[in-house]
């Protein structure tokens, strides 16, 4: 488990960006983490990556306090997509930048090569290996990153916005992967503003409004309640709302599963 624990947060002697926040991630789950832009959301992926340091609170991993612990440190159990992913490569090859990190923790040449042959594999980059990664579409170099993350067998992953101002096809290959991954007992975590992914992938969302988690749940939870705050900076879906006003009023966090329950009904 990988917990932040009554944290709060402040740039310099500005106004206070967190106040005794508290969340955790299990191993297996993939989390939403939503809130206005503004909030907050990427300045506690960097918290919990060690990239800032909390002024009250701690981060905890697997029972231990890792606050002091740097972001290097972290990277043995935590990978991190970037918003802009090209910020995190600074090797000339795809296969070299997968190969950074197992190679920093002292691995044999070989694990590092079977590390990175399968970390390639899995994120569908085995042809992209000899690239230079600066030359690969935002999707390919956040598959990269992710890769980096696989070739370190981290059990945690956060992705900061991935899926804005990407394209249909980048996205849906993104979701499969972070699926695949989470059957695989990772706990990904996804900064997203988008309320189709929150009710179609997600076990729970967590939102974060006025410097405090605000709601912590399952999508169906969140998307049912009576009113959610403007201040949240949600909206329910399109598929949730055409259920609403389906015979017997349907939770139905897919289009498809709107589809199903249409032909389902026409049939009777
Ligand atoms: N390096 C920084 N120095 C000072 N203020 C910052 C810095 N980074 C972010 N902020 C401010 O902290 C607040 C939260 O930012 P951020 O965590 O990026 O929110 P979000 O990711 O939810 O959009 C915003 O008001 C932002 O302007
Ligand atoms: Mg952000």
């Amino acid at each position: 488990m990988l917990s932040m624990e009554q944290v709060d947060f402040a740039y310099e002697r500005r106004h206070p960006i967190l106040r005794k926040v508290s969340l955790s991630l299990t191993a297996g789950e993939f989390v939403a983490f939503a809130g206005r832009n503004g909030s907050g959301k990427t300045t506690v992926t960097r918290l919990l990556m060690g990239l800032e340091q909390p002024t009250a609170g701690r981060i905890v991993y697997d029972g231990v306090d890792v606050t002091a612990d740097s972001a290097g440190e972290r990277s043995r159990y935590i990978g991190y997509v970037f918003q802009q992913p090209e910020r995190q490569m600074f090797r000339a090859t795809v296969a070299e930048e997968v190969a950074f990190g197992p190679q920093l923790q002292g691995l044999s040449a070989e694990e590092v090569e079977t590390r990175v042959g399968e970390a390639l594999a899995a994120t569908r980059l085995t042809e992209r290996r000899d690239a230079y990664p600066l030359h690969l579409s935002r999707g390919e170099k956040q598959r990269v990153a992710i890769a980096s993350a696989l070739a370190m067998r981290t059990r945690f992953l956060i992705l900061d916005e991935p899926t804005s101002g990407q394209d249909g096809g980048d996205r849906d290959t993104l979701l499969a992967l972070l699926t695949t991954l989470k059957e695989a007992g990772i706990g990904v975590l996804f900064v997203t503003h988008d309320m189709e992914i929150i009710a179609g992938y997600c076990d729970r969302v967590i939102v974060l409004a006025d410097a405090d988690i605000v709601f912590d749940g399952t999508p169906e939870q969140l998307f049912t309640q009576e009113t959610m705050p403007d201040a949240w900076g949600l909206a329910v879906p399109v598929s949730v709302r055409i259920g609403r006003q389906l015979p017997g009023a349907p939770y139905c966090p897919r289009m498809s599963d709107v589809v199903q329950r249409l032909v389902a009904g026409g049939v009777r």
